[in-house]
């Protein structure tokens, strides 16, 4: 299923991220350019992606024709030009927001003038993006979650000049894509981050008062309320740095101590213990499917 009005998605960055918006982008049937800086990180991207559908095809939630189709509509690129004829370009390259103000301004002038512009930002204001290009009224957010193909939800953010029908298309296109969109305003961590961050930034709190260990805290919160992830391998998981970054935002936008950053959390990412990509965080992950807790 496509949308009416968007033929072609244009993905800026192919991490984790706009790897796997690409991935679902392409796989449902939209032709797809996904735009890197470099080549070695496009390949490293396409080859994360070629892994994913691999999962899917091995246990037949798609087919190998599927597959190949899939890969068959994904274009890499290097150059912003090839996002020219796009109708919605979803950003999600590093979370800076003076690269993201220039990366649009830049393809403001690039992309046709019908386009929508979305960011993959999990906490930056949209607002302050949207005001680098000239179309006020076609910016949007569009929020999806590690890891995007297994995922279900994307929040669909609007600030006080989206135009009404470019959320409601956003909200469809959202659909397409085999998600659940929800709607949500231009606020820091938008409605999941909004609480999902101090939970995650509380258990580091129970952990330095010495109310559990970590391996006690995340086997409270998995075996007593359900949750897929105990907070600490969720932390490991997204990183700590990742965490660190938007509880930092998140604390400057409302100024409130829950959104605040926790000492221990802080001495880690200093120490550069930033979770399973560093092969350390609360947890060793030395032997990846049997990760040790340290703390
Ligand atoms: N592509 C395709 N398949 C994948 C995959 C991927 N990227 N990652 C995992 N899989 C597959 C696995 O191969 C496995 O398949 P089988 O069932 O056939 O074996 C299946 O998915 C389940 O994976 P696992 O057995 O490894 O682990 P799991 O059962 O714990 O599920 C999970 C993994 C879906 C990630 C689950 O643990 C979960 O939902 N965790 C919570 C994740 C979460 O909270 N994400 C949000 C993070 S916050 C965020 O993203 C926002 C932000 O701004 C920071």
């Amino acid at each position: 299923m496509t949308v009416d009005g968007i033929q072609k998605v244009g993905v800026l960055g192919c991490g984790l991220m706009g790897g796997g918006i690409a991935q679902v982008a392409a796989t449902a049937g939209y032709p797809t350019v996904v735009k890197e800086v470099a080549d070695e990180f496009l390949k490293k991207g396409m080859a994360g992606i070629e892994k994913s559908l691999g999962r899917f095809v091995e246990k037949g939630a798609l087919t190998a024709e599927q597959r190949s189709g899939t890969l068959g509509r994904l274009e890499g690129t290097t150059n912003f030009e090839d996002l020219a004829e796009c109708d919605i370009v979803i950003e999600a390259i590093t979370e800076n927001l003076e690269v993201k103000r220039e990366t649009f301004a830049k393809i403001d002038k690039i992309v046709k003038p019908s386009a929508i512009f979305a960011s993959n930002t999990s906490s930056l204001v949209i607002t302050e993006m949207m005001t680098a290009t000239k179309r006020v009224d076609r910016f949007i957010g569009m929020h999806f979650f590690n890891p995007v193909p297994l995922m279900k939800l994307v929040e669909v953010v609007g600030t006080i000049t989206t135009a009404r029908e470019v959320l409601d298309q956003a909200m469809k296109f959202g659909s397409s894509l085999g998600k659940v969109p929800i709607r949500t305003s231009d606020r820091s961590g938008f409605i999941v981050n909004r609480l999902l961050v101090p939970y995650l930034l509380d258990a580091v709190r129970a952990l330095e008062e010495g109310v559990g260990s970590v391996e006690d805290i995340d086997k409270g919160m998995k075996l007593g309320c359900g949750y897929p992830m105990g907070p600490f391998t969720l932390l490991d998981f997204v990183g700590l740095e990742t965490t660190y970054y938007i509880a930092n935002i998140m604390f400057e936008e409302f100024r409130e101590k829950r959104f605040a950053p926790p000492p221990l959390l802080k001495r880690l990412v200093l120490a550069g213990h930033h979770g399973k990509k560093t092969g350390r965080g609360f947890y060793d992950h030395s032997d990846p499917a049997n990760p040790k807790p340290l703390y």
